[in-house]
């Protein structure tokens, strides 16, 4: 069983260009095309966060059309640049939206791997934030079933990136979501975007990744003062006999034209 993760697609109103993430729409196609076509096909596609530029109706129409007749289920999580009430307002079809009361909670069941999807976003805060009742949710979603692998899927790396100007941004209740992750070790992955490129680390005894942007963008080094050009991709994280192995696939070259 395989979960396909796309990350911040920062999808604009026609005619809005950034300078560091020219095109978004296309790489977008492309890596939703990519999917479409491999051999084993995955069981869903994630979307962790930054789905729109300004989390506007007129953004999640434009993404509504993107994602429209993909053949693979795609569930969206909200990340800092998007709103909750725009988001729900134009995917008023996607259940699992509604499932819970304010914040986007909710898990996917599949065929021996569990995904659980929580929302680290709130209003127009920059860093990760996780009260006590997301925590609460998450645990009692984690304890209902402790035998079956588990992917955790947020917006926000909970774990250090080494991208000095994110990790420098608090994350709200880490020290308690740390405490959860570690209590459970059936939880495998912790998959989130936010750093717009592919970089892993251990964390309280599971591995923590970060995915690309589906968009090809200039992006902050880890480690490193400056910047780097990023491809577009996505990542591929197939669970067979209860591991999971996860893959990069890149999707979108960065244009010629981008200067740093
Ligand atoms: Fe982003």
């Amino acid at each position: 069983m395989t979960v396909a993760q796309i990350s911040d697609l920062h999808v604009r109103r026609r005619g809005h260009v950034l300078h560091h993430m020219p095109h978004v729409v296309q790489p977008l196609r492309r890596a939703l095309a990519t999917i479409a076509a491999l051999p084993h096909r995955p069981g869903c596609i994630v979307a962790t966060g930054d789905l729109t530029e300004g989390g506007s109706l007129e953004e999640y129409w434009r993404l509504r059309e993107i994602i429209e007749g993909t053949p693979v289920p795609i569930y969206l999580i909200p990340g800092n640049h998007d709103r909750r009430e725009a988001l729900r307002q134009v995917f008023n079809d996607h259940a699992y939206l509604h499932a819970h009361g304010e914040p986007v909670l909710f898990t996917i069941e599949l065929p021996m791997l569990r995904v659980i999807a929580l929302d680290t976003s709130q209003g127009k805060r920059h860093g990760g934030y996780l009260d006590r009742s997301r925590l609460g949710w998450l645990d009692e979603s984690l304890n209902r079933r402790r035998d079956v692998p588990t992917i955790l899927a947020m917006h926000h790396p909970p774990f250090p990136t080494g991208v000095r100007k994110f990790d420098a941004q608090p994350f709200e209740g880490r020290d308690a979501l740390a405490t959860i992750v570690a209590a459970h070790p059936q939880i495998a992955r912790i998959i989130c975007g936010h750093v717009h490129q592919q970089l892993a680390r251990p964390w309280c005894g599971t591995l923590g990744v970060a995915a690309p942007s589906t968009a090809p963008a200039l992006v902050l080094r880890p480690h490193a003062p400056g910047l780097s050009r990023e491809p577009g991709g996505l990542l591929l994280h197939r669970c067979e006999n209860g591991a999971v192995t996860t893959t990069l696939v890149r999707t979108a070259s960065t244009p010629v034209s981008m200067s740093a």
